[in-house]
Parts: structure tokens; sequence; C-alpha cells
């Protein structure tokens, strides 16, 4: 007899066979989650993967800009978000209304957005990018300066790497799981426990932890760093469910989350009872307006573009 989980995963597999339908799941979900999915990735993988998609229906395991950017790119798939009350606070703090005021106050400055941005706001962008691809996309566009936001360290660590001018937009947006928990205190704790681990942090980090770290990457970066580094033992400074995934990668190393206690309650508000859930009942369901989706999408494509 399987167990209550094992049960439901089992019923899962089922209806996806049954429903034609593939489970898109980001690198922070919970391990049942990830282990049921058909493809587990960081944001850029999750885009590119959205495009090529063999299905009639998609269950994205993430939050909400992740799943409606997953519509956008599929305006004529069922894009089911088992939970949508799964946001993400850093997203909020630029709307659409503040972009419109950046632009008119910097209008040679091309705006240039993180994929963890409201999808309205992202409409009104020049160009998206997660935190693999910020740096060289900004490289590559040959502008002096750029509007960027709305993750100010991201936006720091951009200007750093590239020498481009970067305008945050707003200046303190922050992912509050990176800002507090992620930060110079943990990461000591973390060393005090395994002086001999190397350090991988993600951008969104603040600029006192990013310092120290031997390796600054998206999650699934950090993940290849994992396998490439020639080390026994390393440190994630991200969301603790990344070291779930790269244990499983890597059998033979040894990972530690920075902070274990630094959880990103949105990404574990999808649970495979609520993805059960969504597959019997095809809710709920991502809807965008078309011409929003259809900017959105135009905006994703001239990106992937430059990007090569
Ligand atoms: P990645 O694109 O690196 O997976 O990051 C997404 C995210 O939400 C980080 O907090
Ligand atoms: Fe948003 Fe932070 Fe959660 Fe990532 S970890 S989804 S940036 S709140």
């Amino acid at each position: 007899m399987p167990g209550y989980v094992e049960g439901l995963l089992e019923r899962i597999r089922e209806l996806k066979r049954q429903r034609r339908a593939v489970i898109l799941a980001h690198n922070y979900q919970l391990p049942e989650v990830q282990d049921v999915a058909d493809f587990v990735g960081d944001s850029l993988e999750l885009a590119r993967k959205a495009m090529n998609v063999d299905a009639d229906v998609i269950v994205f395991a993430g939050v909400s800009f992740m799943a409606e950017m997953v519509a956008a790119l599929n305006p004529d798939k069922v894009v089911l978000h088992p939970d949508p009350t799964a946001g993400c606070p850093l997203a909020d703090f630029a709307t659409p209304q503040l972009v419109r005021r950046y632009k008119e106050k910097h209008p040679q400055a091309p705006v240039v957005l993180y994929v963890n941005s409201l999808t309205a706001a992202k409409a009104l962008a020049d160009y998206v990018v997660t935190s693999s691809s910020a740096a060289r996309l900004i490289s590559r566009i040959g502008a002096e300066e750029v509007l960027f936001g709305p993750d100010s360290n991201l936006a720091d660590h951009v200007q750093r790497s590239t020498g481009v001018r970067v305008i945050p937009l707003p200046g303190h947006g922050h992912c509050p799981v990176h800002q507090y928990l992620i930060d110079e205190y943990h990461l000591m704790k973390a060393l005090d426990e395994h002086p001999n681990a190397k350090v991988l942090v993600h951008p969104e980090a603040p600029r006192e932890v990013r310092e120290r770290a031997d390796f600054i990457g998206s999650t699934s970066q950090m993940l290849r760093a994992v396998g490439e580094m020639d080390a026994e033992e390393f440190i994630l400074g991200t969301e603790e469910g990344l070291a779930y995934r790269a244990r499983r990668l890597y059998p033979n190393k040894r990972v530690y989350p920075l902070n274990p206690r630094a959880i990103c309650i949105d990404m574990k508000k999808i649970t495979p009872l609520k993805i059960l859930r969504s597959l019997e009942t095809l809710k709920p369901r991502v809807t965008l307006d078309p011409e929003v989706s259809r900017r959105v999408r135009e905006v994703i494509e001239r990106s992937l573009q430059l990007l090569g």
C-alpha cells in the first residue's frame, strides 16, 4: 500500500498521461514536487523550456510571475497554477506606474526588467533578464546606462560586473528571503561549521555576502558549479530548496544551505495535493490580457534573441 504522498504522486502521474500534461517546476520547489515534475530548472531554463512544450496542459509549480510568463509564451495551451496566491514580494516592487515614471525621467535609457517582476510591468520593458542572463544581456545592449529593476542587489551585481551604469528601479527592491536570511551572520555561522566549503551565492543576496562568495550565479548555475568545482563541500547561499536538488544531482558531494531557515513560503505553497486538484479540475487557469501577453512575448523573444 503506498503512503499518502506516494499515492498522490501516483494519481498525478496517471492524470498527467490522461490530460497530456507536463509539470514544470522551479528549483526551490518541495522535494516531492521536484520528483513528480517533468522538468525542474531556473527561470531562464523554464522560459526556454516553456517555448517548446509538447503538451495540451502545463502545470506550473512556482510563483505567479513565472506561471504568467509560461502562459504568455503558450497562448494556445491551458496553463495551470495550482496556488495563485503564490506570488513574489520582490516582483511587487516594480509596478507599471513606477516603470512609466522612470521611463519619462530617463527617456534615453533602455528598460531592463528582472524576470521577477509583474507581468504588466514586463509589457513596458525593452528587455527581460534572469539572474543568469542579466550581465550578458546588458553588456550586449551596448548602452552607457540602463534602467534596471526591481532587485537592487542584482542591479549592484550587474553594474559591478559589466561597468554599465545601472539606474535601479526603484532602488530599494529586494527579495526578503535573500536580503534578510542570506546575510553575513548566517554565512559566517555556516563557515564556522564547514570551514572548507566553497561558498556559492545567488545575486539577490546582499553585497557583503556576494563579496565573500567563490561563485555568484542563478540557481541552476550554482548547481552546475557544484558539479564542476574541484571541492567536496559547498554552502549554497540561496533558498534552502536548492540543496535538495544539488544532493540528488551530486550524491558524492556534501551540500549545506547557508541558512536552513531561508524558506520562500510562496514557493512552498505548491503541494502535490494542489497539483492533483488542478489536474482534476483544470483550474486555477492562468489567463492574461491578450495585448499584455503579446507584448510580454515580444520582449522575451527579443531578449532571448540578443542572448543568442
Ligand atoms: P533563478 O532564476 O536563479 O532560479 O531565481 C529565481 C528566484 O526567484 C530567485 O529567488
Ligand atoms: Fe521571490 Fe525571493 Fe521567493 Fe525568489 S525567493 S520567488 S525572489 S520571494
